[in-house]
């Protein structure tokens, strides 16, 4: 045996001897940039829905490699389900992006975030406008029936490069009319308003320009926003969230959070696209 060999075998803590280690359940890829999958979940944990823990796997070094990933299943879910990028060289999803049913991840039980409905003051209308894996909390948010009992109408603008990156989301929303849980609820209360905008589609361009020129409120046949009606929530690139909130604040709706509820809040999908 040689040192190499000896010191990955000392190293090579499996992560079922870990405390905060469960089991994945289920992986479903969706692109070669794309996959969701779901795991066991602690029996002690409790959140939010739109709320992100840190999850991850054990690294190189034997210690954990953990990533912020916001739970895209609702509170009341008795598993946990994720829906994640794959970046090539990326620390964590190079090797995330392998696991099979069976295998063990890490997923510290302490979930935090700003896209919780209580964040937002009573309102009519709720916009969830995400970019990428940004819809990941509101998959969350759209299996919770607290979102239906507190508006009226609730519209999932989701934006991607391309056809093939909306496919979990346009499945998520067809599966909700008969989801016999929620089904009834959701109704026709959802709006689903899915854009590419480097592939052509049905429905096409940037929600900054959509919701800036009123294309969506003619295509949905609704009013267009204001602060007295409508509320939002805005998870995508730093760029997009910038941006979007440009959007926002030019139809009067003010940034809030958990402390201090206004009309909308933003949250990161990711860090590091350079802004
Ligand atoms: P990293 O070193 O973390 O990232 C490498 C580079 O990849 C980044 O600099 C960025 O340019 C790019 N990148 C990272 N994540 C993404 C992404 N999601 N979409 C596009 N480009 C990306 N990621 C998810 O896939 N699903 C989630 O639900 C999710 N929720 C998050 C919630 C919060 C609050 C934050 C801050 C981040 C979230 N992320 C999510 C990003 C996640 O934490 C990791 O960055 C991602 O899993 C990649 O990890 P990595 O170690 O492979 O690469
Ligand atoms: P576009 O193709 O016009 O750049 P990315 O894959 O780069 O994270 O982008 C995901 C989606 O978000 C793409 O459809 C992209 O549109 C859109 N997007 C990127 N940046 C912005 C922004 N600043 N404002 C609005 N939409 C954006």
């Amino acid at each position: 045996m040689n040192d190499a060999s000896t010191v990955n075998e000392v190293q090579a803590t499996p992560v079922r001897m870990l405390p905060d280690a469960q089991e994945v359940t289920s992986v479903q890829h969706w692109t070669d940039r794309l996959f969701s999958f779901r795991v066991t979940r602690p029996q002690s944990l409790r959140f939010r829905s739109g709320e992100f823990v840190m999850i991850g796997l054990l690294g190189d070094n034997g210690k954990p490699l953990l990533r912020a990933y916001s739970i895209a299943s609702p509170s009341w879910d008795e598993e946990l389900e994720f829906y994640s990028i794959k970046v090539p060289d990326g620390p964590l999803t190079s090797k995330l992006q392998h696991i099979q049913p069976g295998d063990q991840i890490i997923l510290r039980p302490k979930p935090v975030g700003t896209l919780v409905l209580d964040a937002l003051l009573p309102g009519k209308r709720l916009w969830f406008l995400a970019t990428g894996t940004g819809i990941a909390p509101f998959a969350s948010l759209m299996r919770d029936p607290e979102t239906y009992e507190k508006y009226d109408q609730v519209i999932m603008m989701h934006t991607c490069r391309e056809k093939a990156e909306l496919e979990y989301g346009r499945q998520l929303v067809e599966s909700l009319k008969d989801d016999p849980l929620i089904g009834e609820m959701v109704g026709d209360k959802l709006k689903y308003y899915p854009t590419t905008t480097r592939e052509e589609s049905e429905r096409m361009g940037r929600i900054t320009d959509n919701l800036a020129s009123g294309k969506v409120f003619e295509d949905l046949g609704i009013p267009s926003m204001s602060a007295e009606n409508d509320r939002a929530m805005v998870c995508g690139s730093m760029a997009f969230n910038i941006d979007v909130k440009a959007v926002l604040e030019s139809f009067g709706l003010r940034e809030g959070a958990n402390s201090d509820p206004l009309e909308y809040v933003v949250e990161k999908a990711f860090v590091g696209d350079g802004i």
